[in-house]
């Protein structure tokens, strides 16, 4: 009988995630499984939240990874903070604001969208002419916006809401352990993260951490969370405290695997770590630049680990993508949406985020075009 995985090729991962995993990651998620309750695993279960902690820089209580990918964490914050009829606004400039506003007009939300356009950043002056019209329970933003290669004004815009009664939601799956992230100086209340981006581990987990705000909120709800799987006064149950109790049969290996990868991070140091993305940004940017290519963003607030790059005129799209996989063994990510066609983006999150990765590709797209 065929066993497929017999015939899995190594893949350099640089698109929009997921990014390369180190040896040191595969081989964590490969250590024996302990049980969900085994106070050796409490114990490392407790290692990831301070981990979490410090990669936020944050002293928030209710930080953890839960069992999903970025999406769930997306889905976790709103379903926690919203009730049906809260206003609620979201900043969207791009694939993942859009799927703010879906998440939270299921939720019964009175969602209002200032928009801006893909490839420009949310425009502080226009957010803080918005909040002087109306006050929100909540307002949401994404802060690398993975489908244009954006980085968006997250700590002016937490700046205009200190001091008002709004909660600060910020959307960090494609930032997280790429750049600065500093939750408490920001003054944001509930942020979502991915564990396939910078982070570099595989696909499965949403770090998320609530601020001291963000659970009043919780806990002063009118009715209960509608999602019994996503209700953090459940999960923190099994998360805090001294009489861990069942929720979910937590993903054991996995969190191995995150515990590694902080473990990682850490050791090198956030400032190194972030250090590294840029350099490796700059280093490729000027690569590409020197093969007369574009980006799409303004170098005033490109993002480091994700970049956008126009596609020349008269050049095939799909078939560059497909030659690149084939013949280079090199995933790169397609445009989304409208900008479907007319981009690719160009992946250099956690381990990613080398220069013998950089040369790699730079050459095999000097070769193909
Ligand atoms: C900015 C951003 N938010 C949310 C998500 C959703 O995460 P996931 O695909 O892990 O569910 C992604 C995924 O690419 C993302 O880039």
């Amino acid at each position: 009988m065929e066993n497929l995985l017999n015939g899995i090729e190594e893949v350099l991962l640089m698109g929009p995630g997921p990014s390369a995993v180190s040896d040191e990651v595969y081989a964590a998620l490969s250590r024996k499984t302990l049980g969900h309750l085994d106070p050796y695993f409490i114990k490392i279960m407790d290692a990831i939240k301070v981990q979490l902690q410090t990669v936020l820089e944050t002293e928030n209580v209710l930080t953890m990874p839960l069992s999903g990918t970025g999406s769930a964490g997306m889905e976790a914050v709103f379903v926690n903070l919203i009730e049906p009829g809260d206003a609620v606004l979201i900043l969207k400039n791009g694939v993942f604001g859009l799927r703010m506003a879906e998440v939270a007009n299921r939720l019964g939300a009175a969602v209002e969208v200032l928009e801006f356009e893909w490839g420009t950043p949310v425009l502080v002056e226009a957010v803080k002419e918005q909040l002087a019209g109306k006050t929100y329970k909540l307002v949401a933003v994404v802060h690398a916006e993975t489908s244009t290669g954006v980085c968006n004004p997250v700590a002016e815009i937490g700046a205009l809401l200190k001091g008002s009664a709004t909660l600060y939601l910020v959307d960090a799956v494609t930032s997280l352990g790429g750049m600065e992230v500093a939750m408490d100086k920001w003054g944001i209340d509930a942020l979502y993260s991915g564990s396939q981006k910078c982070l570099s581990c595989p696909p499965g987990l949403a770090p998320v951490s609530f601020s001291q705000r963000a659970v009043e909120t919780i806990l002063g709800r009118r009715r209960k969370v509608p999602n019994w799987y996503l209700d953090m006064s459940l999960i923190a149950g099994y998360w805090e405290g001294k009489s861990r109790a069942y929720h979910h049969t937590a993903p054991i290996n996995m969190l191995y695997g995150l515990y590694q990868a902080l473990f990682l991070l850490l050791q090198e140091g956030p400032a190194a770590v972030y250090r590294r993305h840029r350099e490796m940004h700059e280093l490729l940017v000027s690569g590409l630049e020197k093969m007369g290519l574009e980006m799409l963003v303004d170098a005033s607030c490109r993002l480091p680990m994700l970049n956008a790059v126009k596609i020349p005129t008269g050049v095939d799209d799909a078939a560059v993508r497909r030659r690149l996989l084939h013949d280079y063994k090199i995933e790169i990510g397609a445009g989304l949406g409208p900008l479907a066609g007319q981009i690719w983006r160009l992946g250099l999150m956690g381990h990613t985020a080398r220069s013998e990765n950089v040369e790699r590709l730079l050459a095999a797209l000097q070769e193909i075009l």
